[in-house]
Protein backbone atom coordinates (compact mmCIF):
# COMPACT_ATOMS: atom_id res chain seq x y z
CA UNK A 1 0.00 0.00 0.00
CA UNK A 2 1.17 3.49 -1.02
CA UNK A 3 -0.23 6.81 0.75
CA UNK A 4 -0.16 9.72 -1.00
CA UNK A 5 -1.05 13.20 -0.47
CA UNK A 6 -1.85 15.64 -2.58
CA UNK A 7 -1.56 19.41 -0.89
CA UNK A 8 -1.01 22.93 -1.48
CA UNK A 9 -1.34 26.31 0.68
CA UNK A 10 -3.47 28.22 -2.56
CA UNK A 11 -6.41 26.90 -3.00
CA UNK A 12 -7.88 26.19 -6.66
CA UNK A 13 -4.93 24.58 -8.30
CA UNK A 14 -5.72 21.81 -9.17
CA UNK A 15 -5.19 18.73 -5.79
CA UNK A 16 -8.49 17.95 -6.12
CA UNK A 17 -7.85 17.13 -10.10
CA UNK A 18 -4.83 15.85 -9.33
CA UNK A 19 -6.17 13.07 -7.21
CA UNK A 20 -8.78 12.13 -9.63
CA UNK A 21 -6.48 11.83 -12.18
CA UNK A 22 -4.29 9.67 -10.31
CA UNK A 23 -7.40 7.57 -9.10
CA UNK A 24 -8.51 7.38 -12.43
CA UNK A 25 -5.05 5.97 -13.65
CA UNK A 26 -5.02 3.34 -10.88
CA UNK A 27 -8.21 1.77 -11.43
CA UNK A 28 -7.24 1.25 -15.63
CA UNK A 29 -4.54 -0.49 -14.27
CA UNK A 30 -6.39 -2.75 -11.73
CA UNK A 31 -5.32 -1.25 -8.75
CA UNK A 32 -7.30 -1.34 -5.57
CA UNK A 33 -7.73 2.80 -4.86
CA UNK A 34 -8.79 4.78 -2.06
CA UNK A 35 -9.81 8.71 -1.91
CA UNK A 36 -9.86 9.88 1.21
CA UNK A 37 -11.36 13.71 1.06
CA UNK A 38 -9.78 15.48 3.86
CA UNK A 39 -10.84 18.96 2.61
CA UNK A 40 -14.52 20.03 4.40
CA UNK A 41 -15.26 21.80 0.67
CA UNK A 42 -15.92 17.79 0.10
CA UNK A 43 -15.21 18.94 -3.90
CA UNK A 44 -13.52 14.98 -4.52
CA UNK A 45 -16.42 13.36 -2.19
CA UNK A 46 -18.99 14.92 -4.90
CA UNK A 47 -17.39 14.31 -7.68
CA UNK A 48 -16.60 10.69 -6.81
CA UNK A 49 -20.75 10.96 -6.35
CA UNK A 50 -19.90 9.18 -3.56
CA UNK A 51 -23.12 8.19 -1.48
CA UNK A 52 -22.05 9.16 2.49
CA UNK A 53 -22.16 6.47 4.93
CA UNK A 54 -23.47 7.29 8.83
CA UNK A 55 -19.22 8.50 9.04
CA UNK A 56 -16.88 10.18 7.20
CA UNK A 57 -13.33 11.54 7.68
CA UNK A 58 -14.01 13.16 10.80
CA UNK A 59 -15.39 10.20 12.38
CA UNK A 60 -12.50 8.25 11.45
CA UNK A 61 -10.13 11.23 13.04
CA UNK A 62 -12.24 11.73 15.98
CA UNK A 63 -12.43 7.75 16.59
CA UNK A 64 -9.57 6.27 14.46
CA UNK A 65 -10.84 3.11 14.96
CA UNK A 66 -11.29 -0.56 12.84
CA UNK A 67 -15.04 -0.24 13.09
CA UNK A 68 -15.35 3.84 11.96
CA UNK A 69 -13.08 3.06 8.91
CA UNK A 70 -15.09 0.35 8.06
CA UNK A 71 -18.48 2.58 8.37
CA UNK A 72 -16.97 5.34 6.59
CA UNK A 73 -15.66 3.72 3.44
CA UNK A 74 -18.06 3.93 0.82
CA UNK A 75 -17.76 2.89 -2.77
CA UNK A 76 -17.99 5.06 -6.22
CA UNK A 77 -20.05 4.76 -8.69
CA UNK A 78 -16.97 5.83 -11.22
CA UNK A 79 -17.36 2.78 -14.10
CA UNK A 80 -13.66 2.50 -14.52
CA UNK A 81 -13.10 -1.78 -14.76
CA UNK A 82 -10.76 -3.37 -14.09
CA UNK A 83 -10.11 -1.36 -10.69
CA UNK A 84 -12.24 -0.04 -7.97
CA UNK A 85 -11.95 3.31 -6.42
CA UNK A 86 -13.26 3.79 -2.97
CA UNK A 87 -13.77 7.01 -1.08
CA UNK A 88 -13.57 8.00 2.57
CA UNK A 89 -16.28 10.93 1.87
CA UNK A 90 -15.65 15.10 3.60
CA UNK A 91 -18.49 16.21 5.75
CA UNK A 92 -18.78 19.96 6.11
CA UNK A 93 -18.27 19.56 9.79
CA UNK A 94 -14.50 18.00 9.14
CA UNK A 95 -13.76 22.07 9.42
CA UNK A 96 -13.77 21.42 12.91
CA UNK A 97 -10.24 19.59 12.96
CA UNK A 98 -8.58 22.21 10.92
CA UNK A 99 -7.37 24.24 14.11
CA UNK A 100 -3.68 24.28 14.91
CA UNK A 101 -2.77 23.00 17.91
CA UNK A 102 0.45 21.50 18.70
CA UNK A 103 -0.83 18.36 19.98
CA UNK A 104 -2.68 17.65 16.66
CA UNK A 105 1.13 16.97 14.99
CA UNK A 106 2.13 14.88 18.39
CA UNK A 107 -0.78 12.60 18.04
CA UNK A 108 -1.86 12.18 14.48
CA UNK A 109 -5.16 10.15 14.55
CA UNK A 110 -5.19 9.54 10.84
CA UNK A 111 -2.01 8.08 11.10
CA UNK A 112 -3.32 5.52 13.70
CA UNK A 113 -6.30 4.59 11.09
CA UNK A 114 -3.41 3.80 8.32
CA UNK A 115 -3.08 0.22 9.35
CA UNK A 116 -7.25 -0.32 8.33
CA UNK A 117 -6.87 0.54 5.17
CA UNK A 118 -4.26 -2.01 4.32
CA UNK A 119 -6.21 -3.73 1.40
CA UNK A 120 -6.12 -0.86 -1.07
CA UNK A 121 -2.50 -0.81 -3.45
CA UNK A 122 -3.26 3.00 -3.48
CA UNK A 123 -4.53 5.32 -1.23
CA UNK A 124 -4.56 9.32 -2.07
CA UNK A 125 -5.55 12.18 0.18
CA UNK A 126 -7.02 15.15 -1.09
CA UNK A 127 -6.01 18.25 1.50
CA UNK A 128 -7.68 21.50 1.84
CA UNK A 129 -5.97 24.56 0.39
CA UNK A 130 -4.30 25.15 4.03
CA UNK A 131 -1.11 24.14 5.48
CA UNK A 132 -3.12 23.48 8.88
CA UNK A 133 -4.00 20.45 11.07
CA UNK A 134 -5.92 18.47 8.17
CA UNK A 135 -2.89 18.55 5.64
CA UNK A 136 -0.47 17.69 8.84
CA UNK A 137 -3.04 14.65 9.67
CA UNK A 138 -2.43 13.80 5.86
CA UNK A 139 0.82 14.15 6.16
CA UNK A 140 1.64 12.23 8.64
CA UNK A 141 -0.07 9.44 7.30
CA UNK A 142 1.57 9.06 3.93
CA UNK A 143 4.69 7.93 2.43
CA UNK A 144 4.87 9.95 -0.39
CA UNK A 145 3.49 13.96 -0.59
CA UNK A 146 2.76 16.62 -3.96
CA UNK A 147 2.30 19.59 -3.71
CA UNK A 148 0.18 20.89 -6.59
CA UNK A 149 0.53 24.98 -8.30
CA UNK A 150 -0.09 26.78 -11.09
CA UNK A 151 2.64 28.66 -12.87
CA UNK A 152 2.38 31.62 -11.11
CA UNK A 153 4.53 33.79 -8.22
CA UNK A 154 2.27 33.06 -5.52
CA UNK A 155 1.73 29.63 -6.61
CA UNK A 156 5.91 29.37 -6.18
CA UNK A 157 5.74 31.14 -2.55
CA UNK A 158 3.03 28.50 -1.67
CA UNK A 159 5.02 25.57 -2.54
CA UNK A 160 7.81 26.20 -0.36
CA UNK A 161 5.63 26.74 1.99
CA UNK A 162 4.33 23.57 1.87
CA UNK A 163 7.72 21.85 1.28
CA UNK A 164 8.90 23.29 4.48
CA UNK A 165 5.66 21.62 5.99
CA UNK A 166 6.61 18.97 5.22
CA UNK A 167 10.02 19.05 6.39
CA UNK A 168 8.97 19.51 9.77
CA UNK A 169 6.36 16.56 9.65
CA UNK A 170 9.28 14.35 8.27
CA UNK A 171 11.47 15.73 11.64
CA UNK A 172 8.61 15.24 14.14
CA UNK A 173 5.97 12.43 13.42
CA UNK A 174 6.92 10.78 10.47
CA UNK A 175 10.36 10.16 9.39
CA UNK A 176 9.53 7.89 6.43
CA UNK A 177 7.39 11.08 4.64
CA UNK A 178 8.93 12.32 0.93
CA UNK A 179 8.58 14.99 -1.17
CA UNK A 180 7.77 12.79 -4.55
CA UNK A 181 7.65 16.48 -6.26
CA UNK A 182 5.78 19.49 -7.25
CA UNK A 183 2.92 19.02 -9.84
CA UNK A 184 2.99 22.21 -12.12
CA UNK A 185 -0.44 22.36 -13.31
CA UNK A 186 -2.44 24.66 -16.09
CA UNK A 187 0.05 25.04 -18.56
CA UNK A 188 -1.08 27.51 -21.17
CA UNK A 189 1.61 27.04 -23.55
CA UNK A 190 4.67 25.91 -25.07
CA UNK A 191 6.06 29.38 -24.22
CA UNK A 192 4.71 29.40 -20.51
CA UNK A 193 6.21 25.89 -19.99
CA UNK A 194 9.77 26.54 -21.15
CA UNK A 195 9.67 29.89 -19.18
CA UNK A 196 9.18 27.78 -16.44
CA UNK A 197 11.43 24.89 -17.15
CA UNK A 198 14.70 27.03 -17.46
CA UNK A 199 15.34 29.38 -15.31
CA UNK A 200 11.95 30.29 -13.09
CA UNK A 201 11.81 26.98 -11.56
CA UNK A 202 15.02 26.39 -10.74
CA UNK A 203 15.40 29.80 -8.82
CA UNK A 204 12.15 29.45 -7.22
CA UNK A 205 12.33 25.61 -5.92
CA UNK A 206 16.02 24.78 -6.01
CA UNK A 207 16.44 21.34 -4.96
CA UNK A 208 12.83 20.29 -5.52
CA UNK A 209 11.98 18.02 -8.12
CA UNK A 210 9.45 18.85 -10.59
CA UNK A 211 7.26 16.27 -11.90
CA UNK A 212 7.04 15.79 -15.53
CA UNK A 213 5.83 16.58 -18.08
CA UNK A 214 3.79 19.52 -17.09
CA UNK A 215 -0.02 19.08 -16.87
CA UNK A 216 -1.36 21.68 -19.69
CA UNK A 217 -4.49 23.56 -19.59
CA UNK A 218 -7.10 21.35 -21.38
CA UNK A 219 -11.36 21.69 -21.30
CA UNK A 220 -11.64 17.76 -21.15
CA UNK A 221 -10.42 18.31 -17.32
CA UNK A 222 -13.74 20.50 -16.84
CA UNK A 223 -15.50 18.19 -19.07
CA UNK A 224 -14.32 15.37 -16.72
CA UNK A 225 -15.47 17.37 -13.49
CA UNK A 226 -18.72 18.62 -14.67
CA UNK A 227 -19.90 15.13 -16.17
CA UNK A 228 -18.42 13.08 -13.06
CA UNK A 229 -16.31 10.76 -14.82
CA UNK A 230 -12.41 10.33 -14.86
CA UNK A 231 -10.17 12.05 -17.47
CA UNK A 232 -9.31 8.45 -18.74
CA UNK A 233 -12.93 8.17 -20.01
CA UNK A 234 -12.72 11.59 -22.08
CA UNK A 235 -12.18 10.60 -25.61
CA UNK A 236 -10.79 14.17 -27.00
CA UNK A 237 -7.47 14.97 -27.89
CA UNK A 238 -7.34 16.85 -24.66
CA UNK A 239 -8.29 14.39 -22.76
CA UNK A 240 -6.09 12.05 -24.08
CA UNK A 241 -2.60 14.44 -23.08
CA UNK A 242 -3.83 14.58 -19.62
CA UNK A 243 -4.55 11.12 -19.15
CA UNK A 244 -1.30 10.07 -20.15
CA UNK A 245 0.25 13.03 -17.85
CA UNK A 246 -1.27 10.92 -15.52
CA UNK A 247 -0.17 7.48 -16.26
CA UNK A 248 3.66 8.60 -16.14
CA UNK A 249 3.13 10.08 -12.93
CA UNK A 250 1.39 7.37 -11.37
CA UNK A 251 4.28 5.01 -13.06
CA UNK A 252 6.81 7.37 -10.98
CA UNK A 253 4.70 7.58 -7.66
CA UNK A 254 4.57 2.96 -7.69
CA UNK A 255 8.46 3.35 -8.18
CA UNK A 256 9.08 5.46 -5.25
CA UNK A 257 10.79 8.44 -7.15
CA UNK A 258 9.26 11.28 -9.16
N1 LIG B 1 -5.25 21.10 -16.20
C1 LIG B 1 -6.41 21.76 -16.11
N2 LIG B 1 -6.98 22.30 -17.21
C2 LIG B 1 -8.15 22.97 -17.12
N3 LIG B 1 -8.82 23.16 -15.98
C3 LIG B 1 -8.31 22.66 -14.85
C4 LIG B 1 -7.07 21.93 -14.85
N4 LIG B 1 -6.82 21.54 -13.58
C5 LIG B 1 -7.83 21.98 -12.82
N5 LIG B 1 -8.73 22.66 -13.58
C6 LIG B 1 -9.96 23.29 -13.10
O1 LIG B 1 -9.64 24.24 -12.11
C7 LIG B 1 -10.60 24.23 -11.07
C8 LIG B 1 -9.90 24.01 -9.75
O2 LIG B 1 -9.35 22.70 -9.74
P1 LIG B 1 -9.40 21.81 -8.43
O3 LIG B 1 -10.75 21.83 -7.82
O4 LIG B 1 -8.81 20.51 -8.77
O5 LIG B 1 -8.40 22.65 -7.52
P2 LIG B 1 -8.13 22.46 -5.97
O6 LIG B 1 -6.69 22.83 -5.74
O7 LIG B 1 -8.54 21.11 -5.53
O8 LIG B 1 -9.08 23.56 -5.34
P3 LIG B 1 -9.36 23.78 -3.77
O9 LIG B 1 -8.15 24.45 -3.23
O10 LIG B 1 -10.58 24.65 -3.72
O11 LIG B 1 -9.58 22.42 -3.17
C9 LIG B 1 -11.61 23.14 -11.40
O12 LIG B 1 -12.74 23.72 -11.96
C10 LIG B 1 -10.87 22.29 -12.43
O13 LIG B 1 -11.74 21.69 -13.36
MG1 LIG C 1 -9.81 20.56 -3.97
Amino acid sequence: MLVVSVLSLKGGVGKTSVVLGLAGAATVRGLATLVIDLDPQGNATSLLAAQPGKAGAAEVLANPTRTTVEAALTPCDWEVAPGEVDVLPSHPNLIRFDAWTGRTVLQPKLARARQFFAGYDLVLIDCPPSLGALAREALAASDLALVVTTPSFFGAQGVERAVAEIDEIRKTVNRGLRLAGIVINRVRSVAEEHAYRTHELADIYGRVSILTPLIPERIAVQQAEGTGQPIQLIKSEGGREVAAVYDIYLDRLLAGEA
